[in-house]
């Protein structure tokens, strides 16, 4: 009865979101800096323990590029699951995800469990303002110019900022009948979960 249950999966979003990430993340725990776009989509397998059955998700991963666009109906049309992601520092991403949720709402199993992510939180998250005094500091011979914006959040100091706030993605996640999730596949945050709610959600046949 341990015998795995078989759950085809496929992950859709605009290109460069963080799709490859995401599964590179579950599946092998690894993180690749500058991954190459998908060409086409790739085929993944991992499993997935829960108190009482083993989830053997089989992985279709698809290229956001919008060439390949016509492709996706021959990976979300059996699929039992799908993740929709975004990214949380692109607003227009939210807006291919939403496209994304109604084309699956409209064309694809009328059961499969959809969750919308919001990937890359480690370019937002708060609690590193003690990177302003990484080395090299010294070599700053006007430091004083360095602290005239300092009352400014952190994030600007890289050149990134968050365009989705969660409380907005979450509401329209509850309002279309989406699980929600925050996800680095940089640092892992939220990754594993994605996959262990969806598990968990999939019908038993
Ligand atoms: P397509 O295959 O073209 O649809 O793109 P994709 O959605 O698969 O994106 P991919 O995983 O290739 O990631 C695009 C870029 O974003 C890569 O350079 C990744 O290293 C980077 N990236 C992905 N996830 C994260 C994340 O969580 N945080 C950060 N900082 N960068 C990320
Ligand atoms: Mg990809």
């Amino acid at each position: 009865n341990m015998k795995p249950v078989q759950v085809k999966l496929v992950l859709l979003g605009e290109a460069a979101v963080g799709k490859s990430s995401l599964v590179l993340r579950f599946v092998n725990d690894e993180f690749q800096e500058n991954k190459e776009p998908t060409i086409g989509a790739a085929f993944l397998t991992q499993k997935c323990r829960l108190e009482d059955k083993v989830i053997k998700f089989e992985i279709w991963d698809t290229a956001g590029q919008e060439r390949f666009h016509s492709l996706a109906p021959m990976y979300y049309r059996n699929a039992q699951a799908a993740v929709v992601v975004y990214d949380v520092t692109k607003a227009s991403s939210l807006e291919k995800a939403k496209s994304w949720v109604k084309e699956l709402q409209r064309q694809a199993n009328p059961n499969i469990v959809i969750a919308l992510t919001g990937n890359k939180v480690d370019l937002v998250s708060g609690g590193r303002k003690s990177r302003r005094t990484s080395e090299g500091e010294d070599e700053d011979e006007d430091q004083d110019a360095q602290e005239v914006d300092e009352d400014d959040e952190d994030d600007e100091d890289y050149g990134v900022s968050r365009q989705v706030p969660t409380e907005e993605a979450s509401a329209y996640a509850q309002e279309a009948g989406l699980l929600f999730f925050e996800t680095s596949a940089k640092n892992g945050e939220g990754v594993a979960e994605v996959f262990t709610e969806i598990a968990k959600k999939i019908p038993l046949e």
